[in-house]
């Protein structure tokens, strides 16, 4: 884990900022024990192709294997917790109230099972289901027939994970409260994503142009390194509880007092 000048510089800008937005992709929750998606080994990408498990193509193309796959992943979920990474940052929004916009590409629930509210979930969220087409009058949630996946007796119509998949737009206000947080923060934390999906990754650019000081926390190189200020080369779980713990005297992270 990186220590020293680079941690404790990050922590002064953490320190002075008035406004903080961090963005989270899958490496966040990798300590959890939930695989994250480009991992060369163990990513979800290196085992399934994503056309095929996240477009919707690969979805009317192939319904039953693409639902046994998120519900394998809910399954999973609901064996994990979330990690001193999640705490940190919850933690952190509970003793600043206000001060911290918490941004995730994930869909894994674990920042509010940590006990982060307001979370802009750019990517939906896995334990939501919606309907595949424009639900009809017959169609109703509660009426499903079981299956694989569960569809509307009458019209077929099926269920699918309320998850954004390739090719799908954002949830438009959501997208456009994650890029109002990224214009107006002093401060980014871009933690745990490898900055390869966008708009989410364009969010760190946003800050940046917009004068905020951009932190990356992460083991490995990213398509972002470029666009921070300071790279952090460690884990979520071993960074973020250093980074964002209280100031041991004399403070509590609060922002510098604006000079008159
Ligand atoms: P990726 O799997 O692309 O990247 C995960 C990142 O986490 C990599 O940069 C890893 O180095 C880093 N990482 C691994 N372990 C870590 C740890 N313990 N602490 C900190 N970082 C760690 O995941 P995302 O960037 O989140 O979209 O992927 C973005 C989107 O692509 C996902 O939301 C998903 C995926 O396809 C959809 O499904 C729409």
């Amino acid at each position: 884990m990186e220590d020293g000048a680079p941690l404790e510089t990050v922590r002064g800008w953490l320190c002075a900022a008035h406004r903080i937005a961090v963005l989270t992709g899958a490496g966040i929750s990798a300590e959890s024990g939930v695989p994250t998606f480009r991992d060369a080994q163990t990513g979800y990408w290196a085992q399934f192709r994503a056309e095929d498990m996240a477009t919707e193509e690969g979805f009317r193309a192939h319904p039953g294997r693409v639902w046994g796959w998120y519900q394998h992943r809910r399954q999973m979920l609901a064996g994990v917790q979330p990690n001193a990474g999640h705490r940190a940052l919850a933690e952190f929004a509970r003793r600043h109230p206000g001060r911290l916009t918490l941004i995730t590409q994930n869909v894994d629930g674990l920042h509010q099972r940590a006990g982060s509210t307001d979370v802009l979930c750019l990517h939906g969220d896995l334990m939501e289901d919606r309907f595949l087409d424009v639900p009809r009058a017959c169609c109703h949630p509660d009426t499903v027939e079981a299956g694989s996946p569960p569809h509307c007796p009458r019209c077929g119509n099926m269920l699918r994970p309320g998850v954004v998949w390739f090719g799908e737009n954002l949830p438009l206000r959501t997208l456009e409260a994650a890029q109002q947080a990224a214009r107006a923060c002093d401060l980014m934390l871009v933690v745990g994503t490898a900055g390869a999906v966008y708009p989410a990754a364009g969010l760190a650019r946003i800050a940046r142009d917009a004068g905020a000081r951009v932190a990356i926390v992460n083991p490995q190189p990213t398509e972002l390194d470029a666009v921070a200020h300071m790279v952090l080369r460690g884990t979520a779980a071993q960074v973020l509880p250093v980074l964002l713990a209280p100031a041991g005297s004399g403070g509590d992270n609060g922002p510098v007092p604006a000079t008159p």
